[in-house]
């Protein structure tokens, strides 16, 4: 069967009626990726949910598309958003597609290039503030008041109820809710977006509910410490956010699933995103991998009940953010001549 996106596959769940567009670009139906090296040393059954594969390369466009069809169907004629990057590139696309001007405002310098490039191209209008993403949050949100834009960051209830889909297609997809949800938290919407989920799919299909193991990243870490960060820092730019603005929302996922929330290190990051890449050939951005180091920290604790089903939530394709990835590793290609035989004696024998 044709994949025709989500607002068509899970219009029944969600606030579709006759006029509402059903505008898509074919999000969702993401891989859920066996992570079979780490599964095995890590006594776990784990599988990642690959949201890299949405066709702005993020998650966002689960909340995007139905946000967006909502402000079309609405009349609305601009679209306006803070981001960390990827919420930008959903709305430029989406917004690109439904005819809308697009505004998005960015904490300057600290955006991975991919997402800046996918701004551009799509055409959206682009506002660099020399502050971070929370201060940005907070003048887009006085912009929607005083001026005509629909206001497209998580606060916009359509995001969540786009957003729920992606557990949806996990319960579909392993028949049954995972024992163990790994998720990064950023601004909070998608960690509440699945718990909806789940709730919503278990309440009609007695699917059953995961534990919601949540990450932040260490610099950035408000709900883990219980305060607001002022200055949020981490190499994982897309979590670079020190007051998030569903942290009830979120409070309450993890209440009710008895689950954690705690914070992993950059050094803890960058080593799980390397290592994901060259054990399991699975390519996600720095904030996505939170959650392996997280589940790594929780194993070297003992914490992960052996057998468990986990599921990782990789938020955002690795290809977002090139310079992460090339200062990462630190082996550079080896140059040589134009020469096969110099090539043959580099690789002569190499192989035993
Ligand atoms: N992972 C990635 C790759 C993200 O881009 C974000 C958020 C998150 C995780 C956290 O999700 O905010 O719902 O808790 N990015 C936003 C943005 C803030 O502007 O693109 P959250």
């Amino acid at each position: 069967m044709h994949w025709k996106g989500l607002l068509h596959r899970y219009k029944e769940y969600l606030p579709v009626n006759e006029s509402t567009p059903l505008l898509s670009l074919n999000e969702g139906h993401t891989p859920l990726i066996p992570l079979t090296h780490l599964s095995k040393e890590w006594g776990i059954n784990l599988y990642a949910k690959y949201e890299g594969a949405n066709p702005t390369g993020s998650f966002k466009d689960r909340g995007m598309v139905m946000a967006v069809a909502k402000a079309k169907e609405e009349g609305s004629r601009a679209i306006i958003c803070a981001s960390t990057g990827n919420t930008s590139a959903a709305a430029a696309a989406y917004g690109a597609r439904a005819g809308l001007r697009c505004i998005v405002v960015i904490p300057d310098g600290k955006i991975a290039q991919g997402k800046l490039a996918q701004a551009k191209m799509y055409g959206a209008e682009i506002f660099a503030i020399e502050g971070n993403f929370d201060e940005a949050l907070q003048m887009v949100q006085k912009m929607s008041e005083e001026e005509d834009f629909t206001l497209v960051n998580s606060v916009n209830p359509y995001r969540l109820e786009g957003q729920k889909t992606a557990a949806f297609e996990l319960v579909d997809a392993l028949d049954g809710a995972p024992d163990i949800l790994a998720i990064p938290v950023g601004n909070a919407g998608n960690i509440s977006a699945y718990w909806k989920g789940f709730k919503e799919y278990d309440a009609v299909k007695s699917s059953g509910l995961p534990r919601i193991h949540g990450f932040q990243a260490a610099g950035a870490a408000p709900i883990v410490n219980g305060s607001v960060v002022k200055n949020p820092e981490t190499i994982a730019t897309a979590i670079r956010i020190g007051n998030p603005a569903s942290w009830k929302l979120a409070s309450s996922a993890l209440e009710e699933s008895g689950g954690v929330i705690d914070s992993v290190t950059d050094e803890e990051i960058l080593e799980s995103y390397q290592m994901l890449a060259s054990k399991e050939g699975v390519f996600a951005e720095p904030a996505s991998c939170s959650t392996i180091a997280g589940l790594y920290k929780q194993h070297r604790q003992g914490v992960l009940p052996n057998g468990a089903t986990v599921v990782a939530i990789l938020t955002g394709n690795g290809l977002k953010d090139p310079d992460i990835a090339l200062k990462t590793v630190k082996q550079e290609p080896i140059v040589i001549p134009n020469d096969f035989d110099l090539l043959r004696q580099q690789l002569k024998g190499c192989v035993v």
